[in-house]
């Protein structure tokens, strides 16, 4: 199955609600005659007073074209002036809300403890709940950035449950990339930080933690956002400046998804041609007698050993290594290729 792509623009503080109106009219209809890929879900996030005309619009012109809020109060109602409430926001059918922006967090000094209200909040009222992260320059020039995004996950994720993981999703913006001053990360670092995002999921909600959508932002443009599409471990783009003209924000769309899916043929090719070169090396298909796969390995029983070229095999580009119990061998590929492998394996040998 093709996994989902994510695509999210927050507009800050840039367009009243004629602008965003205008906006979505145009983004709606590029979408429609540019992107046939309906595996996507695609968030745009205006200011509060674009919420009411922008859900209905959503609504009249796409709909996986999700409407977000760009904050919220973890409070239902109250005495809190000058906020708003998620009852407001589900009024609106408003559908997302993003929670702990950079700009909220350092400028606004919101905490993680508040954004962990605010996300337990978000959760009650089943909006979808974006959560950002990111370290400062200072955090990343004294090695903790890893650290900090493990505290911003571990409170603001504190007490959700894994039923309602189907509703997170994760921006990780470092706050030096974001903004006019700010320096894109490298996809390589992008990649790392989203890793250390997963692992850190994943040991707070098990396996499922994996399926949570991580986003990179923080000066995505027409220029990056292909190499970091193509990064195994982002799910997504948030784009601030490159989105806020919707026919740049669609073409970025369409230049990222056209990449990935050209690496992804790259990929299929390279695993269909190492199944056909495991199948000949272990004999040819009616040397092979059963064919099984675990998280890390492809078991194969042999008819007759002694036709397998282990010399071959072990030498293999995806191959990390061979091993054998009598007539079975186990051959051992990286966690993510196995099934992908072990998939063409079968379609060559029906
Ligand atoms: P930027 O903004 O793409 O303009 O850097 C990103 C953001 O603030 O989410």
């Amino acid at each position: 199955m093709k996994k989902k792509i994510y695509f999210g623009t927050n507009l800050k503080m840039y367009k009243g609600n004629n602008e965003v109106i205008h906006y979505l009219s145009e983004l709606g209809k590029l979408y429609k005659q540019h992107i046939q890929n309906n595996n996507i879900e695609l968030f745009v996030i205006p200011s509060y007073t674009a919420l009411s005309d922008a859900t209905r619009l959503a609504n009249d012109e796409l709909d996986n074209l999700v409407i977000g809020a760009q904050n919220m109060c973890h409070a239902d109602s109250g005495q809190f002036t000058g906020e708003i409430s998620p009852v407001m926001l589900k009024e609106l059918n408003v559908k997302l809300v993003m929670i702990g922006h950079s700009e909220r967090r350092h400028i606004f000094k919101e905490t993680d403890l508040e954004e962990n209200k605010k996300v337990l909040a978000a959760l009650k009222h089943q909006f979808i709940t974006l959560l950002c992260i990111g370290e400062t320059l200072e955090q990343k020039e004294y090695s903790i950035s890893d650290e900090i995004l493990r505290m911003q996950l571990k409170i603001g994720l504190h007490n959700v449950t894994k039923e309602q993981i189907p509703l997170i999703r994760v921006a990780y913006e470092p706050v030096w990339a974001i903004g006019e001053a700010g320096i894109p990360a490298s996809a390589e670092y992008a990649e790392n930080k989203h890793a250390v995002i997963k692992q850190c999921l994943s040991e707070m909600f098990g396996e499922v933690g994996l399926d949570i959508p991580v986003l990179y932002g923080g000066s995505v443009n027409p220029t990056n956002a292909n190499e970091l599409i193509n990064k195994q471990h982002i799910d997504g783009l948030f784009i601030g400046r490159s989105a806020w003209n919707a026919a740049n924000f669609i073409q970025l769309m369409k230049n990222a998804l056209e990449a990935l899916s050209q690496n992804n043929q790259y990929q299929n090719n390279e695993f269909a041609t190492t199944a056909s070169k495991l199948i000949e090396y272990l004999g040819g298909k009616q040397n092979i007698v059963a064919l099984t796969h675990c998280a890390t390995r492809i078991r194969v029983v042999l008819h007759n050993p002694e036709n397998i070229d282990k010399n071959k095999i072990e030498k293999l580009p995806l191959v990390k290594g061979l091993f054998s119990i009598s007539n079975q061998y186990q051959i051992i590929l990286g966690k993510d290729i196995v099934s992908m492998v072990h998939s063409q394996m079968q379609i060559q040998m029906p």
